[in-house]
């Protein structure tokens, strides 16, 4: 009998462990994105990459540094820095795309990216940073 309780507590120990490392393994840590302030902060990486490239990469028919800006000490991208101007139109782009999709269109929870939105980015850019008539002079 002892032996069989010792049994039992190793056994019961053993399976916590290895629930526990199953727990962490599939759920990995969320990415943390740094300055989010239009999109949700707790957004997926997948989700974030098909609205920069589908939505506004292919929208505008531009490439990620038309928005974002050199990081200092690297040739990469530092896609949290505020730096270049078109970032902050596009926040306004963003913030106004919503606003028409709610106000407009009435849907209840316009988010960008979502296929239910009726007014996308492509509506009036279609494919061109400024749309068709509007390219300053
Ligand atoms: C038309 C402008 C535009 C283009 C083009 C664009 N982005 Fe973005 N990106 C933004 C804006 C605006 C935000 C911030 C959104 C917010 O505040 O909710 C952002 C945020 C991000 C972030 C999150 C940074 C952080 O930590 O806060 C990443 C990563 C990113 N973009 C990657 C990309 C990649 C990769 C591409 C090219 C495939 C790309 N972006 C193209 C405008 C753009
Ligand atoms: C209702 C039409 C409309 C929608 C929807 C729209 N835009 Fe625009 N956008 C414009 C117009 C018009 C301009 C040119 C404004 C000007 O002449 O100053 C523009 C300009 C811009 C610019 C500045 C281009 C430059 O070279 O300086 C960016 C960046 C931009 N839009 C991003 C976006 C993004 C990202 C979306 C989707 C979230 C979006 N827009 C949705 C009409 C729209």
């Amino acid at each position: 009998m002892k032996i069989n309780r010792k049994l039992a507590v190793i056994i019961i120990l053993i399976a916590t462990v290895t629930l526990t490392a199953a727990a962490t393994i599939s759920d990995p840590e969320p990415v943390r994105y740094t300055n989010l302030k239009v999109l949700p902060k707790n957004i997926g990486s997948k989700e974030l990459q098909g609205i920069m490239v589908d939505d506004f990469q292919d929208g505008l028919g531009v490439t990620c540094n038309f928005c974002h800006a050199n990081a200092k000490d690297s040739r990469k991208l530092d896609f949290a820095s505020d730096a270049k101007p078109e970032k902050q139109i596009a926040r306004v782009m963003m913030r106004m795309t919503l606003g028409i999709n709610k106000k407009y269109i009435k849907l209840k929870h316009p988010q960008i990216g979502n296929a239910a939105l009726v007014v996308t980015c492509n509506t009036c850019h279609k494919g061109l940073p400024f749309p068709e008539g509007t390219e300053p002079k």
